[in-house]
């Protein structure tokens, strides 16, 4: 299944290209930085417990899963009302509903510039105008979409609850944003902002932890020789994987680049999950 949204640092190139090293057996898919959840979407396990920072994200998922219907009227009306004026109006809009809140979130969020979900210092999202006009695309599916998301508890918050709640049984699949100089990221200065390189070692001390009590982590972030120190070889397999940027400004920087996939649970030599650490 496909994310209903767009998200920076996505990972549908990641389920596109390597899904095999996501596969795992669990009783509990865990994802703690959820943006548009494209690992979820593609795994559709029967039990999850998602979240994100973002109550925004998080209370659109929530609408997805309890009134699709809703969200998909509210978007078909927004598509036949689209153009430049509605969009910076619809943007200006404090809406209260649930339904009509989400359906305003992936309307912005389909038609802005590149898909960037950005807010202003009042919490105002402020991203300008894209070129893509296509609200409602071929494929969705709000009904699949919610019947995947009965199964999975949502919640807006820090990383670390969810991550402490894990044990025996879960998977957790984990993809922060990026915060080193990375390749030709151009969004590091903005990210350093939102999660810096304490929240990297909080994060990698929670999966130290999470390790202990037999959760299974499959971890993306840049490759990057301080991420690989935070990370020693001796407890974690490392697997880089090459990609081509999608989100770099300049065609300078849509170069190839490479990004690490950091897990307990997968043998870096053989690039496949180790069974005798995994079954
Ligand atoms: C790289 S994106 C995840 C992308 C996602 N894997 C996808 O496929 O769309 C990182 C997410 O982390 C969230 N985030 C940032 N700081 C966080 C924190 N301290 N705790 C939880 N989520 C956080 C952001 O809101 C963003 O949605």
């Amino acid at each position: 299944m496909k994310p209903f949204l767009n998200w920076a640092g996505g990972k549908r190139w990641l389920v596109s290209n390597h899904a095999a090293i996501l596969h795992a057996p669990c009783d509990r898919f865990v994802e703690p930085f959820l943006g548009s959840g494209a690992v979820y979407f593609h795994l559709e396990p029967k039990k999850a417990l998602l979240s994100d920072a973002n109550p925004r994200l998080i209370e659109t998922f929530g609408a997805v899963r309890d009134e699709p219907g809703e969200v998909l009227e509210l978007l078909k009306l927004h598509q036949r009302r689209h153009d430049s004026g509605y969009y910076y109006r619809v943007r200006e809009q404090s809406l209260r509903k649930n339904a009509t809140r989400a359906a305003q979130f992936i309307y912005l969020n389909r038609t802005c510039f590149n898909g960037l979900y950005r807010v202003n210092l009042d919490g105002r999202f402020n991203v300008p105008k894209g070129s893509k006009d296509a609200v409602l695309l071929p494929d969705d599916d709000f009904l699949a979409w919610s019947e995947l998301l009965r199964g999975a508890q949502l919640r807006a918050g820090d990383f670390a609850e969810s991550i402490e709640e894990t044990g025996p049984g879960d998977l957790l699949y984990v993809d922060p944003p990026y915060t080193v100089k990375h390749n030709m990221n151009n969004f590091v200065k903005y990210n350093e902002r939102i999660f810096s390189w304490a929240d990297q070692v909080r994060l990698r001390d929670s999966l130290v932890a999470a390790t202990k009590r037999g959760v299974r982590v499959i971890l993306s972030n840049a490759d990057h020789p301080s991420i690989r120190d935070l990370y020693p070889a001796s407890d974690w397999a490392k697997i880089t994987l090459g990609r081509h940027s999608r989100l770099a400004a300049s065609s300078d920087h849509r170069k190839p680049t490479t990004e690490l996939v950091i897990s307990n649970c997968l043998s870096a030599r053989s690039k496949h999950r180790d069974p005798r650490v995994c079954t």
